[in-house]
């Protein structure tokens, strides 16, 4: 504990995107204008809620099972997966990660989603695990699409999955973006381009993985998520 009665040191935000960054255009009009007043830790940020594995089934990890209506999502099958640790590489157990996709199409289940792509009925695009005592995770879904956004004339996002991280409280909920290697249009992106470093930049693109991969079924790609430090992962402020 802090001596100011606080738990959690505050984050250094330097090395993640800035809260304006113009060329993303609605983080001009979203982005705070004056200094941010930093509200003290209170009970209820710091005590839980805490997420046990007895209310995460197995499959909410399987995107390609946890929507399914009628059959199986279309898409290339990839697994996910990955290592929560802290600064000096030490695993989180416990900690719920949670995320949502675009399906193969490029399309999200969301009422604002009015992409001219097809949506999956078999294909929810949410899903969710807990880290196991060394830290990993593992998920099995379908590779997202690109998509367009409005951003600016042509704008397209590259083929990404949302993450969210809680640690055992509400005030450890941290949220960051996978993306795919080699994708063209990862140096296009105004949202990945927001991080100030190159090499932090390239902490956010998964690597191709054969060991991860699985004969006759999936493509693997591996994402370790770093939550603090020189090396941390990029986080959205
Ligand atoms: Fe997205």
């Amino acid at each position: 504990m802090m001596g100011n009665g606080e738990i959690y040191k505050p984050r250094d935000w330097s090395g993640h995107p800035a809260y304006r960054h113009d060329p993303y255009a609605s983080t001009v009009l979203r982005g705070p204008t004056k200094p941010l007043v930093r509200l003290r830790q209170t009970l209820s940020e710091v005590t839980g809620p805490h997420y046990g594995r007895e209310a995460v089934g197995p499959l909410d990890a399987d995107l390609t099972k946890n929507g399914v209506t009628d059959g199986e999502p279309l898409g290339e099958r990839i697994i996910v997966t990955g290592r929560v640790v802290d600064e000096d590489g030490r695993p989180q157990p416990d900690t719920l990660l949670e995320i949502w996709q675009a399906n193969a199409a490029g399309r999200y289940i969301h009422k604002k989603d009015q992409h001219d792509a097809p949506l999956d009925p078999n294909f929810f695009g949410a899903g969710r695990c807990v880290t196991d005592e060394d830290g990993r995770y593992r998920f099995l879904t379908v590779k997202p699409g690109a998509y367009p956004w409005r951003n600016h004339p042509n704008a397209w996002r590259p083929a990404h999955i949302h993450f969210s991280l809680f640690g055992p409280s509400f005030a450890t909920r941290l949220i960051t973006q996978m993306y795919f290697p080699g994708d063209p249009l990862l140096p296009l992106d105004p949202i990945l381009g927001g991080i100030p470093d190159e090499q932090a930049r390239a902490r956010l693109v998964a690597d191709f993985s054969l060991d991860v991969t699985e004969p006759e079924w999936a493509l693997g790609y591996s994402f370790d998520i770093i939550l603090r430090g020189r090396s941390a992962t990029p986080m959205e402020t």
